[in-house]
C-alpha cells in the first residue's frame, strides 16, 4: 500500500510517498530559507504564496522518484494542522482535490503527531515510548501510548527549544535557521565561557522555560566585544540547551519509573533532534534505556512522516472527509 504525503505547515513544501512496509519511496523538500532569511524569520504570507508556487511541482516530484503514478496510490495524507493557516490551507487543499480526483481516501493528519510518530517509520518501537518533541512551534515530554494517546508529562511555559535557537542566533546577529548555525557555531567557540541558567532545572518535575535563558543571552551580549566573544556565547547556550534537555529526560525516565509505565525506548523528535549535541547528551542520559532519534533528514519537517502517519491511520481504517477544517492550533492528541 503507497501514501502519499503532503507537508506545508512552516517553511518547507514537502512531499512524500512511503509504503505500510515502512519504505520511503520518494522524499522531496523545497525549503524556503531563501525567501524568508531578509526578514530573519518565517513570514507567514510570504509562506503561503511560495508553497502555492511549489506544490504541484513536489508532489509530481515525489511521484517521479517513486517511480509510481496517481493510480499506483492508495491514499493522500496532507497536514491540516498545526501551523501557518495560509501555508496549511494550500496543502491540504491539494491533498483533498488529488484525493477526490482519484477517489481515494484523505487523511489529515496532525503535524505534531506526524513528528511525535516519525521515529516508527525507520525503526521497530513499540508503544508505550517516552517522547521529548522538540521542533520549532513545540516543546512537550510525553508518554506515546498509542498514535491518538499521549500522555502529556511536561511542556513549555513560553517560548520552544526551536524558537529559543532562532531567537538566540538573531539577537546574536548570526541569522536564520538558528538550530543549525548555533550547532556549528559550538564547535568554534568556548562553551565554558559563559555560566548561563537553567530555567525550572531546580524543579523535579518535566516542564520546560526557555524565555530566561534568552534574555541572560541577551544581557551577555551586551558586553561581548570581538566576534570570538559571540561565537562563544552561542557555544555556551548550546551547551546549556543540552543539559536542559538531558536533565528533563532523566525527571521523565525517574516519573515512569515512579508510575510504573514501562516504557519501550526514549526518544527525541521534531527540528532540534537533528541537534548531535543534544542526542548525544540525550544518549548518556537514558543508560540502559534504548534511545532512538529520526535520521536527521526525518527531523526537521518532511513529507515523510505525514505520509507514515497516513499509513499508520490507514491500516485502522481511520480516514477523514473532504469538509475537514484545516486549524491553526490543534493540539497533540486532539481527536476533535
Ligand atoms: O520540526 P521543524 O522543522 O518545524 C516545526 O515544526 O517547527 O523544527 C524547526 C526548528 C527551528 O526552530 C530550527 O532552528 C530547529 O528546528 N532546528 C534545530 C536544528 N535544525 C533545526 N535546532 C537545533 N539544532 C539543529 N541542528
Ligand atoms: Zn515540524
Amino acid at each position: 500500500m503507497y501514501i502519499l504525503g503532503i507537508e506545508s505547515s512552516c517553511d518547507e513544501t514537502a512531499a512524500a510517498v512511503v509504503s505500510d512496509r515502512k519504505e520511503i519511496l520518494s522524499n522531496v523538500i523545497y525549503s524556503q530559507i531563501e525567501e524568508h532569511r531578509p526578514y530573519s524569520g518565517v513570514v507567514p504570507e510570504v509562506a503561503a504564496r511560495a508553497h502555492l508556487e511549489k506544490i504541484d511541482v513536489m508532489v509530481k516530484k515525489a511521484l517521479t522518484d517513486a517511480n509510481l503514478s496517481l493510480d499506483d496510490i492508495d491514499a493522500v495524507a496532507g497536514t491540516c494542522g498545526p501551523g501557518l493557516i495560509g501555508g496549511v490551507i494550500v496543502g491540504a487543499t491539494f491533498a483533498k482535490s488529488l484525493a477526490f480526483a482519484k477517489k481515494i481516501p484523505f487523511i489529515a493528519v496532525n503535524h505534531i503527531e506526524a513528528h511525535a510518530l516519525s521515529v516508527r517509520l525507520t525503526e521497530d518501537i513499540e508503544f508505550p515510548y517516552l517522547l521529548i518533541l522538540a521542533s520549532g512551534g513545540h516543546c512537550q515530554i510525553c508518554v506515546v501510548h498509542d498514535i491518538d494517546h499521549f500522555q502529556i508529562l511536561g511542556q513549555t511555559l513560553d517560548d520552544s527549544v526551536g524558537e529559543s535557537f532562532d531567537k538566540v542566533s538573531k539577537l546574536l546577529g548570526f541569522g536564520y535557521p538558528g538550530g543549525p548555525i548555533i550547532e556549528k557555531l559550538y564547535h568554534e567557540g568556548d562553551k565554558d565561557k559563559f555560566a548561563l541558567p537553567k530555567p525550572m532545572c531546580s524543579k523535579g518535575n518535566c516542564d520546560f522555560s526557555f524565555s530566561g535563558l534568552k534574555t541572560a543571552v541577551l544581557n551577555a551580549s551586551q558586553k561581548c566585544v570581538s566576534s570570538q566573544d559571540k561565537k562563544d556565547l552561542a557555544a555556551s547556550f548550546q551547551k546549556t540547551v543540552a543539559e536542559i534537555m538531558s536533565f528533563k529526560m532523566k525527571q521523565a525516565l525517574n516519573f515512569c519509573f515512579d508510575q510504573e509505565i514501562k516504557i519501550n525506548a526514549a526518544v527525541i523528535s521534531g527540528g532540534v533532534a537533528a541537534n548531535l549535541v543534544i542526542r548525544e547528551g540525550l544518549k548518556k542520559t537514558c543508560g540502559t534505556v534504548p534511545f532512538f532519534v529520526p535520521p536527521v533528514k526525518l527531523c526537521t519537517d518532511n513529507g515523510a512522516m505525514i505520509a507514515w502517519l497516513g499509513a499508520e491511520k490507514f491500516r485502522r481504517n481511520e480516514f477523514n472527509s473532504l469538509d475537514f477544517q484545516p486549524r491553526p492550533r490543534w493540539p497533540l492528541g486532539d481527536q476533535i
